[in-house]
């Protein structure tokens, strides 16, 4: 199918997002557009030194006028930060301007993913694990709350997980 308007990524740090998201654009020949990346474009400033300097909620008012800008626009693959679903706002706006895909990977999955990450400022200190854990269980019932699709990515790489879940669309 081709999505009528954006066709939204939303879920966890790992999930993959970003890589599917690009997949899924090629196969659709949509735009992708990343709002962690387009956030920091718009600032001037990575997301580490956002959260750093304004903090999370800084962080999450700049994701919400980010995203409603990229919903306003033209129709595209649109990978969301893992936390955006946390702002009502932002759900609102996701579930009324695109088809939302959950994707969903087990916290073991995400680990090891970011095992080598150091961008995340959520998973700069502290347990890494337990706060995946945490964060699911805050988020998962915000990500049904907006998801239209959930579509699970552990176990496969980005290229097949983007056939697969197009072949589900
Ligand atoms: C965040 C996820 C990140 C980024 C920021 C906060 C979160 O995006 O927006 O570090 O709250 O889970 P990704 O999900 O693309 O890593």
């Amino acid at each position: 199918m081709t999505p009528a308007r954006h066709l939204v990524l939303v879920g966890p740090m790992g999930a993959g997002k970003t890589s599917i998201g690009r997949c899924l654009a090629k196969l659709f020949g949509l735009p992708f557009v990343d709002s962690d990346h387009e956030v920091e474009q718009r600032t001037g400033a990575t997301v580490p030194t956002i959260f750093e300097c304004e903090g999370e909620a800084g962080f999450r008012a700049r994701e919400r006028e980010t995203l409603a800008t990229l919903l306003a626009g033209p129709a595209a693959v649109l990978a969301t930060g893992g936390g955006a679903v946390l702002d009502a706002g932002t759900r609102r706006l996701l579930a009324a301007n695109g088809f939302v895909v959950h994707l969903h990977a087990d916290v073991p999955t995400l680990l090891e993913r970011l095992a080598r990450d150091r961008s995340r400022p959520l998973l700069a200190a502290g347990d890494r694990e337990a706060t995946l854990r945490r964060l699911a269980s805050e988020r998962d019932p915000l990500y049904a709350e907006v998801a239209d699709l959930v579509f699970d990515t552990a176990h496969l790489a980005p290229a097949e997980a983007a056939r697969q879940l197009a072949s589900e669309l």
